[in-house]
């Protein structure tokens, strides 16, 4: 469904991924892992079309994304969670939600400046689509609940349900568990697996927790200075020893820090 094709990004003179090449299959939930610095933030980038890679093609369902702008990529059924919740705190969990629906609403600008009764339709078709989010979510009962006083785990589900309002085909998740407590992470490990086996979306992953990645992921591919380095289910990329290698240069780089 999506591939990578030889891509490489250029920052100045920093290389952040290096040719790489890689296929998500439609239906899976396929992972990036690494450690810090390795490109994964960069490769939803190169998705969501924030970069402009130097060399190389993204297929999405056999068409190259690189002619598309980033507001039209969620056009093409593609959709993304930040790595850092980007939430309106101020405005409710519906309001937040029905957010992710605006560069999609875009195009029919001019009914809603004439008022016409069409507009009053999409506004309830807009309410029910949030509502159908939250059922999924079981967050119903938040629905006009201001983000801020939510905790961090609801806040991420908001992230990743206004991901979801759109109904996308691929949706791209950044560290969605990063800061969790362990409940929250296992409620968020659920929702990944729902997204997948329930509403048959393709999930791309990126995660630092290890445990999470090795339970729902499909495949994974493994990251370390912008270039694979590792490629498989998730038990043969646990047991590479490139792998094992990559993780403990991040620890040891740690320890040196402190
Ligand atoms: N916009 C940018 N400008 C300059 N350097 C960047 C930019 N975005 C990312 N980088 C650099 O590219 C490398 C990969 O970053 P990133 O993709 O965020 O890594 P990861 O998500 O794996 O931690 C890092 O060295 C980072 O500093
Ligand atoms: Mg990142």
């Amino acid at each position: 469904m999506l591939t990578f094709n030889d891509i490489t990004v250029q920052f100045g003179g920093l290389t952040a991924v290096n040719s790489l090449s890689f296929e998500v299959p439609k239906g899976q939930i396929y992972s990036i892992i690494g450690p810090n610095g390795a490109g994964k933030t960069t490769v939803f980038n190169c998705i969501s079309r924030f970069y402009t890679p130097s060399k190389g093609s993204i297929l999405f369902n056999g068409e190259d994304l690189i002619k598309y702008k980033p507001h039209q990529i969620i056009n093409k059924g593609i959709a993304r969670s930040f790595q850092n919740v980007e939430l309106f705190t101020k405005m409710t969990v519906m309001e937040n939600l029905l957010t992710g629906l605006h560069p999609l609403l875009k195009k029919n600008i001019f009914p809603i400046a004439l008022n016409l009764p069409s507009v009053k339709r999409m506004e309830k078709d807009a309410r029910d689509q949030a509502y159908e989010v939250m059922d999924l979510l079981n967050i119903t009962d938040l629905a006009n609940e201001k983000v801020s006083n939510l905790s961090f785990g609801f806040q991420k589900m908001v992230d990743i349900g206004r991901a979801m309002i759109v109904n996308p085909q691929l949706i791209l998740l950044d560290e969605p568990v990063a800061g969790m407590n362990p409940i929250e992470t296992e409620k968020i490990s659920e929702l990944i697996l729902r997204l997948k086996n329930e509403l048959g979306y393709t999930v791309l992953l990126i995660e630092h927790d290890m445990s999470l990645v090795m339970k729902v992921s499909d495949a994974v591919t493994v990251m370390n200075f912008g270039k694979k380095i590792s490629e498989g289910t998730p038990a043969e990329v646990q047991n590479d020893p490139v792998v094992i290698e990559a993780y403990l240069g991040e620890v040891e780089t740690h320890v040196a820090a402190k």
